[in-house]
């Protein structure tokens, strides 16, 4: 396995302004001090729930936002700051799928044009697949060619060129999404809450061809959830996120066999059993958590003003790591 995206001390804060006049009083620490690699052709969980901070981390290895300390990067060169990215077309190598593909694709714009948008910046690679280089081609018939390509990858007919997002249900507008994501032939792609907008029944089946895509070719993902029920099934490792902070990190065995934060343990309580006959076990085990996450906040949490503040992260095997004073010892 090589590494392919090193974060290292990530912090964004947004700083907060008030009274009179208007200077910055406080920080939203967004991310707060976060470290994690990205093995290529690996997928990465990043679980916790709204507010903690996910799509914040997403936006800078995209480079929509800048960081305010800490490193990115990327196969061993550095691509923190939006310009770094920029010197080196790095948006060619890491693409972004949104959770609200209602907002993120142009409505005026047919899905031709909108999923021909990067392969007119970027050049079409001769062949599809993770990091495919070599000669890239500007012609229009390429690009024609390469749309309708994209789009029977995604599962969509060739007629859907000519026809805008309006026309398309939200799965359908994900697929796109993805379309467009990998007309660059990234080496990564960031799935921010790529599902969570979607029915369930929807959901299984755009999860299910993001995985093939995945594996078909070699691509790397970094894949955003607020639910552990659904990255399970797509991940090899995860990190579990909290107030800006990581509290857990592991294999996906580590974290569906051997959770040890207490964090990680109500996102796992709160995943919803589909057997009727562990419905009640279920309940009980959700209470014995919701208790234990109160009455023992302190092994778990420093106060940090009003909110809670996970301690560092101490290595517990050669895969795993919680976020437990000295280690849980
Ligand atoms: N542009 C911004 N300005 C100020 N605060 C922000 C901004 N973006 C996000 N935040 C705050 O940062 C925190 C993390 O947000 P976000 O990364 O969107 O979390 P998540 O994706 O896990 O729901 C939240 O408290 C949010 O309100
Ligand atoms: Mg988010």
């Amino acid at each position: 396995m090589s590494e392919l995206v090193r974060i290292e001390n990530l912090k964004v804060y947004y700083p907060v302004r008030s009274g009179f006049f208007n200077r910055i009083t406080d920080n939203i620490k967004a991310v707060d001090d976060v470290s994690f690699t990205i093995e290529a052709g690996q997928t990465y969980g990043l679980v916790g729930e709204s507010g903690s901070g996910k799509t914040t981390i997403g936006k800078s290895l995209v480079g929509l936002e800048n960081p305010t300390s800490g490193k990115i990067l990327f196969e061993g060169q550095e691509v923190t700051q939006i310009k770094q990215k920029k010197a080196i077309n790095y948006n060619k190598d890491v693409q972004m799928v949104f959770q609200d593909s209602q907002s993120s694709l142009n409505p005026r714009k047919t899905i031709g044009e909108i999923i021909a948008e990067p392969l007119k910046s970027f050049g079409v690679p001769n062949k599809i697949g993770a990091g495919y280089g070599g000669e890239r081609s500007f012609e229009q018939s390429k690009v024609d060619e390469r749309v309708l390509e994209l789009l029977d990858i995604v599962g969509l007919p060739a007629r859907t060129i000519s026809q805008y997002p309006f026309q398309f249900s939200g799965g359908q507008r994900q697929r796109i999404g993805v379309a467009r994501a990998l007309a660059t032939n990234p080496r990564l792609i960031v799935a921010d809450e790529p599902v969570s907008a979607l029915d369930l029944s929807v959901q299984a089946q755009v999860l299910n061809f993001m995985k093939k895509i995945q594996r078909d070719y070699a691509i790397s993902f970094l894949f955003i959830s607020h639910d552990l029920g659904v990255v399970k099934y797509m991940t090899n490792n995860i990190a579990i996120m909290h107030n800006g902070r990581f509290v857990e990190l592991g294999t996906t065995e580590d974290i569906f066999n051997d959770a040890s934060h207490i964090y990680t343990k109500r996102l796992l309580s709160a995943i919803p059993s589909l057997d009727v006959s562990q419905r009640e076990a279920k309940r009980v085990y959700r209470k014995k958590v919701e208790a234990e996450f109160t009455q023992h906040q302190d092994t778990y949490y420093q106060q940090d003003g009003k909110r809670l503040r996970a301690y560092d992260l101490q290595q517990v095997t050669k895969t795993h790591f919680v976020a437990l004073e000295n280690g849980g010892v």
